[in-house]
C-alpha cells in the first residue's frame, strides 16, 4: 500500500520523480481551460474520497480538480457529516471506506487519526494536513522554488514565526531535498525537537536564530505562515501576536536577505500581520504560484499512490 503521509516517509528518488511528473503534467496543460481533461486519464474509473475535518480552500479545490482532470471522480466529505469522532473507530471507518473508494485524502486534527486510517485502510491515504504536518503543501513549495530559481539543494530556507505543521514538513523536506533550514521565532513556538533532530540526523544544517534580521542574512527563501493555526487555542491570539510581531515579514526584512530571495506563504494569509501586503504583492512573492502548484504536485502524488 503506497500512502503519502509525510515527506520523510517517501524515498528521496521517488519524491524527485513525483516533482518531475508534476512539472511535465503542468507543461502539458499550458493554455488549456481548467476543466479540460488531461490527455492521459490515469484516474479513469477511480473514486477518491476527500475528507475535511477542518476548513480548506486550496486543498479542497486542488484535489477535487486534480482528480477530475485525470478522469476520476470525487466525493467531498466534511467531518461533521461522518461518523468519525461519534463513536465508530477510525479503524472501522478505514475498513468501510476501503470498500467504497480507491483512495482517501484526509485533513484532520490529531496525527493519530491519519496514521490509524492509513494502518487499517486497504486503499492509499494522503495527508491533506494534520495538527503536526502538511506534506502536500511543501511538495508544491519545492516545485515552486525550483521553477523560479533552479535546484533547491544547498539553498538557505528561513522560516519566520510559529514552528507549526507547515514548518515541520519544511524540516522533513530539508532532509529529503538537501537544503539548509533556519527557524526564527520565539522559543516557546520552536518546531518540535523530534523534527529538528530528525533533520539533523539526515545531515541538514538546522539553525535556530531568535533575531529575525540575522536569520534572513544570506536567505534564498523566506517563508511565513499564520500566527494562529486552525488547531491552536483561539484565545491565545493576542499573546501570540505580541510574541510574533518581531517576526513579521516586511520590506525591511526582505531587504536583509539575498537580493533574489523569494517569499512564500501557504495561504490563507493575514495581510499586515505575519506578512505585509507590500511583500505579498511584491516582486519576490510567489504565493499564487505555490497555490497553483498544489494542483500539479498533488496530481503527481495521487498517481504515485495509485501506481498509475
Ligand atoms: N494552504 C492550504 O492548505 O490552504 P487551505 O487551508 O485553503 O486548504
Ligand atoms: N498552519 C496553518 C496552515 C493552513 C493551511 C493551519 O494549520 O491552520
Amino acid at each position: 500500500m503506497t500512502h503519502f503521509l509525510d515527506i520523510h516517509k517517501t524515498d528521496k528518488a521517488v519524491l524527485r520523480d513525483i516533482l518531475d511528473q508534476a512539472n511535465s503534467m503542468k507543461q502539458a496543460r499550458l493554455g488549456q481551460s481548467k476543466g479540460t481533461p488531461d490527455a492521459e486519464q490515469p484516474l479513469a474509473n477511480k473514486m477518491v474520497a476527500l475528507i475535511f475535518e477542518k476548513p480548506s480552500t486550496r486543498t479542497r479545490v486542488s484535489f477535487d480538480l486534480g482528480v477530475r482532470q485525470m478522469g476520476g471522480q470525487t466525493m467531498v466529505l466534511s467531518g461533521t457529516e461522518m461518523q468519525l469522532g461519534h463513536g465508530e473507530t477510525i479503524a472501522d471507518t478505514a475498513r468501510v471506506l476501503s470498500r467504497y473508494v480507491d483512495m482517501i485524502m484526509i485533513r484532520t486534527f490529531d496525527e493519530s487519526i491519519l496514521l490509524e486510517l492509513a494502518e487499517y485502510s486497504d486503499v492509499p491515504v494522503i495527508n491533506g494536513l494534520t495538527d503536526r504536518t502538511h506534506p502536500c503543501q511543501i511538495m508544491a513549495d519545492v516545485m515552486t522554488y525550483e521553477e523560479h530559481r533552479g535546484s533547491i539543494k544547498g539553498k538557505k530556507v528561513v522560516w519566520m514565526g510559529d514552528g507549526n505543521n507547515v514548518c515541520a514538513s519544511f524540516l522533513h523536506a530539508a532532509g529529503q531535498f538537501g537544503f539548509d533550514f533556519t527557524f526564527s521565532g520565539p522559543e516557546r513556538l520552536d518546531p518540535e525537537a523530534e523534527f529538528v533532530g530528525l533533520a539533523r540526523e539526515q545531515g541538514v544544517n538546522v539553525s535556530i536564530e531568535r533575531d529575525a534580521g540575522k536569520a534572513v542574512e544570506g536567505a534564498d527563501l523566506i517563508v511565513a505562515d499564520t500566527w494562529l493555526s486552525m488547531h491552536d487555542d483561539q484565545s491565545s491570539r493576542q499573546r501570540r501576536h505580541n510574541q510574533l510581531r518581531p517576526y513579521q515579514v516586511n520590506d525591511a526584512l526582505m531587504a536583509q536577505a539575498k537580493p533574489d530571495a523569494l517569499f512564500m506563504h501557504c495561504l490563507p494569509a493575514h495581510r499586515d500581520e505575519e506578512v505585509t501586503s507590500a511583500v505579498m504583492d511584491g516582486p519576490q512573492s510567489v504565493i499564487f504560484d505555490e497555490a497553483e502548484n498544489r494542483l500539479h504536485a498533488q496530481k503527481a502524488v495521487m498517481r504515485h499512490c495509485l501506481g498509475v
